[in-house]
């Protein structure tokens, strides 16, 4: 039996197209599976070795799943460029249970309908709105760093999750922290996929205010309006989406905005505390628009930080929050002269994509200077994809990189990052969001200390 099922997979068209596809030696109807079960770091490693190993696109299968890993940008944007493409499986059905069929998952119309729905929530004046509540979590964390100063090195993850946590559920629910007693529970709750209570009763809330100011007559305040729950209460009123619906976009917001974030941010800090010349150029940055003062930043102050976007486009090409993506083939595609059958996967892998020595030379260096803007325009959209791109891109990410511009500017003015954890020291693990086997610390030294140490050294060696 076990011979017949296998002979059938390796003989049946798929196969034989499969079978041209180079890749590493398989075990006879397990095809790589007994290879890949590992645990997840040296999953993460092999991936990598093998396509230094078999290069543009190779394939990997086991009993009837078939999979082909793409790296070439164009072999990129045949995917990712149109909706024909776009249909998602595994591994995003693992999140279902989590977060239901949200933007994030979903396929096919409700995906298309969804998709159109929302993507008025991210309009930059919307966005706009979101600023003070970015100013203020930022002046919070700082509060938060300022505690752990004496600790000597901070574990960054946990403190960065806690604020873009906040800052989602206020940009997105409406629920400022002192009105959210579970907000401690659902932090230490995240990684138990329990976060349906919370949602539920802040929608509810939320829900129940909305029908009272109509009840009264009242104008439903702007303010009120600005959120992203509210754009998705007023479809439910016309009829274009229901509860469950709802849930399932407030919890997607709430995971995939708050998660990614913190990702791409805590490894910058780590970044940046291991690059003292660039940490001195966004410094420098920083004092040409703020001067000496301790005023809050406006959007304004936020477009002239030009060199910090670059660093932070940077360090996102190094460690993009989502490593890899994947589809799933609904029909037969042509890709670097092999034939991949439908039904077929293909994972794209944005952390070697970003590594690719012909585009980014050494590219372990971090140089910010390669996304200024007269390095960028000769190269290929689909080399720098951590957002995605095409169609089914990250709907959130230029509220992503203003989060990210407002909290980096805010600690950077206040704190100089010092290194514990080195780049060499990280082993990334096999994960849908970019993690590494071991916490990732650095030391925040304040400003001012800084300044007063190195006032101090200077008068003692003038007298
Ligand atoms: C640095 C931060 C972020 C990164 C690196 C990031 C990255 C991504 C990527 C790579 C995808 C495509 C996933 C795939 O196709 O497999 C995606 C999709 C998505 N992101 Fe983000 N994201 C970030 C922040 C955000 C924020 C702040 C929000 C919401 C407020 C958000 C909401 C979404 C949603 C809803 C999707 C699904 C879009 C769709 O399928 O139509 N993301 N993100």
């Amino acid at each position: 039996m076990v011979v017949i099922v296998g002979a059938y997979f390796r003989y049946n068209r798929a196969g034989r197209l499969m079978h041209k596809i180079p890749g590493p030696p398989k075990v006879p109807l397990f095809g790589h599976m007994v290879t890949t079960y590992k645990n997840p770091d040296s999953i993460f490693a092999h991936l990598r070795i093998w396509h230094k190993i078999y290069g543009r696109l190779w394939r990997l299968d086991g009993v009837h799943i078939r999979t082909v890993h793409l790296y070439h940008p164009e072999d990129v944007e045949l995917i990712l460029s149109t909706t024909t493409f776009n249909q998602k499986d595994l591994p995003y059905t693992f999140l279902q249970g989590w977060l239901g069929e949200g933007l994030l998952v979903s396929n096919g119309d409700k995906w298309h309908q969804r998709r159109k729905m929302l993507t008025p929530a991210f309009h930059f004046r919307i966005l706009n709105k979101y600023f003070s509540v970015l100013c203020e979590h930022t002046q919070d964390l700082i509060v938060t760093i300022e505690n752990e100063i004496d600790k000597g090195k901070v574990d960054l993850l946990p403190l960065i999750l806690k604020a873009t946590l906040l800052i989602m559920c206020e940009t997105a629910l409406g629920a400022k922290p002192h009105e959210i007693p579970t907000i401690k529970s659902y932090i230490e709750s995240i990684h138990k996929i329990d976060l349906h209570n919370f949602t539920k009763n802040i929608i509810q809330r939320r829900r129940r205010n909305r029908n009272k100011a109509i009840e009264l007559q009242e104008n439903i305040q702007e303010e009120v309006k600005a959120t992203m729950l509210d754009i998705l209460l007023d479809e439910e009123a016309k009829g274009n989406i229901n509860d469950k619906g709802i849930q399932e976009e407030v919890d997607t917001f709430l995971f995939e905005g708050h998660d990614t974030t913190a990702t791409a941010l805590t490894f910058m800090m780590m970044r940046i505390a291991n690059e003292p010349d660039i940490q001195d150029s966004i410094y420098e940055e920083l004092q040409d628009i703020f001067g000496d003062s301790q005023r809050p930043p406006t959007v304004e102050d936020l477009t002239k930080m030009k060199y910090l976007e670059c660093c932070i486009k940077e360090s996102m090409r190094l460690y993009p929050s989502v490593p890899f993506l994947s589809r799933h083939l609904t029909k037969e595609v042509v890709i670097a002269g092999y034939t991949i059958p439908k039904n077929s996967f293909v994972d794209i892998h944005v952390f070697d994509i970003h590594r690719n020595p012909e585009v980014y030379p050494e590219p372990e260096k971090f140089r910010p200077e390669r996304f200024l803007p007269e390095n960028t325009v000769e190269r290929n959209p689909y080399s720098y994809i951590p957002f995605s791109a095409g169609p089914r891109n990250c709907i959130g990410q230029k509220f992503a990189i203003m989060m990210m511009k407002t909290l980096m500017s805010g600690i950077m003015r206040k704190y100089r990052l010092e290194p514990i954890t080195r780049p060499e020291d990280l082993v990334f693990i096999a994960d849908l969001v970019l993690r590494t086997n071991h916490p990732i610390y650095v030391r925040f030294r304040p400003r001012e200390s800084v300044t007063k140490n190195t006032r101090k050294q200077i008068m003692t060696v003038n007298f």
